[in-house]
């Protein structure tokens, strides 16, 4: 390891380069969060929508961990041309074999694999020792590279791991091979400072920190993972990994809008990458709908008030100049800021150019399908917008259900007991059922169960407006516990009893047989 680093000529050639690439990890950390997994069709989705933005590595999943998501990466292997699709294992031989085998379509593919690094991981997780982590790092590094070129070592819970330790492990695995070094504030713990000297560090200490690219992958759990990931590139790493509207285990990863923004602000920064900036609301709101989880109001880029300013002294200055409020421009994020707001009398085009706006291409039979949803949305709702328009474009609950809700007739009120009636249609059959109950939801669900008898507990049910307005369409999110396992549903309509009852079917549909 190396102790003299200003004398050390490569660190300053590594610094010098200024395309800071992005890896987007939606899809394997972001999609690791409870009720918010996506189907191959959807992942396909997010996957183009990526490619169509300029990532420069997708993480497609973790291959050994389910069937499904073995399918998933071989399916984006199979779809996008220009990024590295990416698979994840452990160090362990079995996972990078099924990663090597799912990433067999893919033109430009990497296996990222490591171990725990911090001393609670070795002790804790692999009852182990840090010789043997290290060895066990080398050999996964070295059996990737039998596979592929291009091998990613990741350094799980780097950020409360010992620098010099890390910086061992680090200069092993270059040289085994590793073409990209992963350093993890895995539990979101570091203040910026210490990541970013974490960072400089490795640059100073690591022989042959030249061959290999230092990649940034920071958690939020106390809201620091866009300052730790800019104090890990201001020092020197040229990757980060990221997700589309910050998704992520917890409190989630950092942000790729966030990054991607700062980036184009601080031009003084001098340095460079590939997104096209312009492409970022649509994807995440693609995202957001697709694994139904909203964007909270006030979040950074993306969120709906982002650039809304509602203070007189804010006003008056924005129509005086943008400039003096504003420090980058909605459009940048493709935020179309006379965006046409679609009511009954809208036509197709208006329609499909909203659709399109939102990430969403198309055209034909399936643009009139959708055309006659939306006429039958607007009898009931004076405006449509953007949430509306991407329910119905079949972002909602996935398509192709066991169960399905026939109708439901619901009476409730004051000074009347609440009573449902309901048709269910389970795989062609028809069943009625109907029930009271201390209101219209309770009613209903006594109702389902008389059709089918699972012992199901509501755990959670949120109730969710999207806009304002009493015509508005609510959504609703529900968790289910049934044989001591969690099931997230999720509905929409703009009666509340109506997407309820959805989410509760879409759960029903998904417990284990
Ligand atoms: O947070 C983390 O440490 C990870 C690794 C598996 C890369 O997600
Ligand atoms: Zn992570």
């Amino acid at each position: 390891m190396r102790m003299m680093p200003h004398t050390n000529k490569h660190n300053t050639q590594y610094m010098e380069n200024n395309k800071v690439y992005f890896f987007d990890t939606t899809l394997r950390d972001g999609e690791q969060v409870p009720g918010c997994q996506l189907n191959t069709v959807e992942k396909i989705q997010v996957a183009k929508a990526l490619e169509s933005l300029g990532v420069d590595v997708i993480e497609a999943g973790f291959p050994v961990s389910s069937p499904g998501d073995f399918n998933s990466v071989i399916e984006i292997s199979k779809a996008v041309t220009w990024p590295v699709v990416c698979a994840l294992t452990r160090a362990v031989d079995k996972d990078i074999d099924v990663a090597a085998e799912a990433l067999k379509y893919a033109k430009h593919k990497r296996i990222h694999t490591g171990v725990g690094t911090s001393d609670y991981h070795i002790k804790y997780k692999f009852n182990s020792n840090r010789e043997e982590i290290l060895e066990r790092a080398v050999h996964a590094v070295k059996y990737a590279k039998k596979y592929v070129e291009d091998v990613e070592f990741y350094a799980e819970d780097a950020g409360r791991t010992d620098n010099e330790y890390l910086a061992r492990v680090v200069e092993a695995v270059i040289k085994a091979g590793a073409t990209v070094v992963n350093i993890p504030d895995t539990t979101g713990y570091c203040l910026p400072e210490e990541y970013g000297a974490k960072i400089k560090y490795l640059v100073e200490h690591v022989d042959g920190i030249d061959k290999a690219i230092i990649s940034t992958h920071c958690h939020n759990d106390l809201g620091m993972a866009t300052a730790n990931t800019m104090a890990g590139i201001l020092n020197g790493a040229r990757q980060c990994e990221v997700t589309i509207n910050g998704v992520g285990e917890r409190a989630g990863n950092t942000a790729l809008e966030e990054i991607a923004m700062i980036l184009k602000a601080h031009k003084g920064l001098k340095l460079q990458d590939n997104i096209d900036t312009t492409k970022i609301y649509s994807i995440s709101r693609t995202v957001s709908s697709l694994m139904n989880m909203p964007v909270q109001p006030n979040k950074a880029i993306v969120g709906k008030n982002a650039f809304a300013h509602s203070s007189g002294i804010h006003q008056d200055g924005v129509l005086k100049n943008l400039s003096t409020y504003e420090i980058i421009d909605p459009k940048d994020i493709g935020l179309d800021t006379n965006s046409i707001v679609l009511t009954a009398r809208s036509g197709r085009a208006a329609l499909k150019y909203r659709l399109k706006a939102n990430g969403v291409d198309i055209e034909g039979e399936q643009l009139d399908e959708l055309y006659q949803k939306f006429l039958r949305l607007a009898d009931k709702k004076k405006e449509i917008n953007d949430d509306d328009i991407l329910l119905l474009a079949g972002a909602g609950p996935a398509g192709g259900r066991h169960i399905k809700v026939d109708y439901l007739q619901s009476v409730c009120g004051i000074g009347v007991k609440p009573v449902a009636s309901i048709g269910i249609d389970i795989a062609g059959e028809k069943f009625e059922a109907s029930a009271s109950g201390n209101g219209p939801f309770d009613a209903a669900v006594k109702a389902i169960r008389k059709i089918i008898d699972r012992d199901t507990v509501i755990k959670e049910l949120t109730i969710q407006s999207m806009n304002n307005g009493e015509d508005d369409t609510c959504k609703v999110h529900i968790q289910v516990e049934y044989e001591g396992h969690a099931y997230y549903g999720f509905g929409s309509d703009t009666d509340i009893v109506a997407a309820a009852v959805e989410a509760y079917v879409d759960c029903i549909n998904k417990l284990r047989r």
